[in-house]
């Protein structure tokens, strides 16, 4: 009986893939796992770049997963952040004829074509991290993610909880890589916090693409134009560390103990110790250890079964009276 569902999961699998084509290419099941030379399952994978902590965490979870003795073969193509380097790597890993594509975009849009080849080639896609568009969302099977949307309206609601009453609150707004989820989804919050807040009004905004040296660099071109900053709502801690390394220069006071409010994303443990040390006034998590979470993916499009569409990975948020050293020191990343 359990083989007879085995066999319809994958019978299933193979006519989602078989609908998302639009050239009539033929199209067959994923390669069986002993089909690759030593019997390894091949993973191409391409990663955004090493933009922050948080990204480099998500890379080693990859490589810690996906190791030879667990019977992987992984292949890493780091996009420096560029698009175009993630269309290359992906059309490579189909003339390889990888088993499995795992794809973390470095911007939401972009897809279609690449992914049709994909499917053209019967190699499953699976996307982690960060979202995409596409017309046919056949052309992926999974995605496994944070929600985005939601981390943006958790420091929506603390700035609410925080400055109940202050009648006008000045926000410096720095941005993720523009068009990526993580970026979207955070702006997106606060965009609506702002809609719903009147007094609240974001009075610079620019993208320090997710990276501590543009962090710096934009923070000092705000204090340039203005100081009277209330909260810095910044889309990363790496691009925090930056903008304390500014403030601090610059003799701005900042933290919880008054003077510029920062508020960050990812948590990480760098973070983390920012926070305790009130420098950070907020700190909303974004998990990066999605390797066990592809490898569960894999595992079921092979036993034939069909993974969840779409699964978002839960996360909690941290001021200082929250967390404990204990705490930051067991942090994986
Ligand atoms: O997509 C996740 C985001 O990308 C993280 O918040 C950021 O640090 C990373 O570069």
């Amino acid at each position: 009986m359990n083989k007879l569902f085995a066999l319809l999961g994958l019978f299933l699998f193979v006519c989602t893939l078989a609908s998302c084509g639009e050239n009539g290419a033929e199209k067959s099941a994923p390669a069986p796992e002993a089909e690759k030379p030593g019997g390894l399952i091949v993973v191409g994978f391409s990663q955004v770049g090493a933009e922050s902590t948080w990204r480099m965490a998500n890379t080693k979870s990859m490589k810690d997963t996906f190791t030879e003795k667990k019977g992987y073969k992984l292949i890493i193509r780091d996009a420096q952040q560029k698009q175009e380097r993630q269309v290359a790597a992906i059309r490579d890993f189909i003339r390889q004829r990888v088993n499995f594509i795992v794809l973390a975009p470095v911007t939401e849009h972009g897809w279609d074509e690449v992914l049709q080849e994909a499917a053209s080639a019967s190699i499953p896609v699976i996307i982690m991290d960060r979202m995409i568009q596409i017309r046919d969302e056949a052309l992926f099977v999974s995605w496994v993610g944070s929600d985005f949307r939601k981390e943006g309206d958790v420091a929506v609601a603390w700035m609410g909880k925080t400055f109940t009453g202050k009648k006008d609150l000045k926000i410096a707004h720095m941005q993720g890589t523009i068009g990526s989820s993580a970026q979207i989804g955070r702006s997106e919050g606060l965009r609506e916090g702002v809609a719903g807040n009147a007094g609240w009004t974001i009075v610079l905004s620019a993208s320090g693409e997710f990276t501590q040296v543009n962090g710096k660099e934009v923070m000092e071109r705000f204090l340039s134009e203005r100081r009277d900053i209330d909260v810095l709502y910044c889309e990363n801690d790496n691009m925090a560390f930056g903008a304390i390394q500014a403030l601090h220069e610059a003799n701005v006071p900042y933290g919880a103990q008054g003077g510029v409010q920062i508020i960050s994303f990812d948590a990480t443990r760098a973070g983390l110790e920012q926070t305790l040390a009130r420098n950070i006034s907020f700190n909303v998590e974004c998990n990066p250890l999605h390797g066990p979470r592809v490898e569960k993916i894999i595992r079921q499009l092979q036993s034939g079964q069909i993974p969840a569409k779409v699964e978002h990975v839960d996360e909690r948020a941290f001021d200082a009276a929250t967390i404990s050293k204990e705490e930051i020191l067991s942090r994986a990343y």
